[in-house]
């Protein structure tokens, strides 16, 4: 596609994209982004209520809702099964899915890392191999896995979450090399903290309403990322704008990384 011959609205126009924990958060606005970019949707999240709201409340003109779950091999499957079913093939996977346990260490259990592991490590994995099975076949793709600041840089009471989100930009790296020249792209964006659900519902953990607004003051910009600004992310990297980058985690984080 040469540069600039798709506008910025109908830039995604036609494509099949895939977005797991499409629910909710940062997953809700990069279907929204997708769709007003003129994509076919394949919305995948284990919440089926909540998946079964969004097509009331994003203009979206094409839709596949699939409850499941991605640390489940058939799980992630399936959502990949369905843009193929519905529109042909995959041309996008938007990694996403995740939960987000704080915790440190000595209040981490072994069951705390499993949990954590499944969905962010093995969900991950499992999209990318259903994804790049696909795409491999039919010409190549773009994929953006989901990681964050703490897959990329330490940080204090996130003993199992951080080391699953470095899972992210593992999978982003190995894989970018070993299907680049298949014509498959894999990049990666690590939000700073993003004002979603699950970040507003810290106010109600241990530390409360000040632990909330000290997150906010360790970005330099001195706020929380829109999931909005995530999304635009994702769709830049998954576009013909960035044909030729692959391998990289872009952060999202309001300066967070360069301090
Ligand atoms: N919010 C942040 O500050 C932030 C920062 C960095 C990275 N992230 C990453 O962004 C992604 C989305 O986070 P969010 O803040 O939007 O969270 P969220 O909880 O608001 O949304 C996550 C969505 O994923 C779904 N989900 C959870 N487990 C699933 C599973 N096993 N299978 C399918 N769907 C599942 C949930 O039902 C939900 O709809 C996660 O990977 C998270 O690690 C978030």
């Amino acid at each position: 596609m040469v540069s600039g011959e798709r506008s910025a609205a109908g830039r995604f126009a036609g494509r099949s994209v895939l977005v797991t924990g499409a629910a909710k958060g940062i997953g809700r606005a990069a279907v929204a982004g997708f769709a007003r970019a003129g994509a076919r949707i394949v919305a995948g999240d284990i919440d089926g209520e909540a998946l079964r709201e969004l097509p009331a409340v994003i203009p979206v003109a094409e839709i596949e809702l699939v409850t499941a779950d991605v640390s489940d091999p058939d799980g992630a499957r399936s959502m990949v099964e369905a843009a193929v079913r519905r529109y042909g093939g995959l041309d996008v996977a938007i990694a996403n899915a995740g939960i987000i346990p704080l915790a440190g260490i000595l209040d981490t259990s072994v069951q705390d890392w499993n949990d954590v592991m499944a969905v962010d490590g093995r969900g991950m994995f499992l999209t990318c191999k259903y994804a790049i099975e696909q795409m491999s076949g039919a010409g190549g793709g773009a994929i953006v896995c989901v990681s964050s600041i703490s897959g990329l840089a330490g940080q204090k009471g996130q003993a199992a979450y951080g080391p699953a989100k470095f899972v992210a930009t593992g999978l982003v790296m190995h894989l970018a090399v070993e299907w680049a020249a298949a014509g498959i792209r894999v990049n990666g964006v690590a939000p700073g903290t993003i004002r979603t659900d699950r970040v507003q519902a810290l106010a109600d953990e241990p530390g409360g309403p000040e632990y909330l607004e000290s997150i906010a003051r360790m970005h330099p910009m001195g706020r929380f990322g829109e999931p909005d600004e995530v999304a635009d992310a994702m769709l830049f990297l998954a576009s013909d704008e960035a044909a030729f980058i692959t391998g990289t985690v872009l952060p999202v984080d309001g300066g967070y990384l360069a301090q």
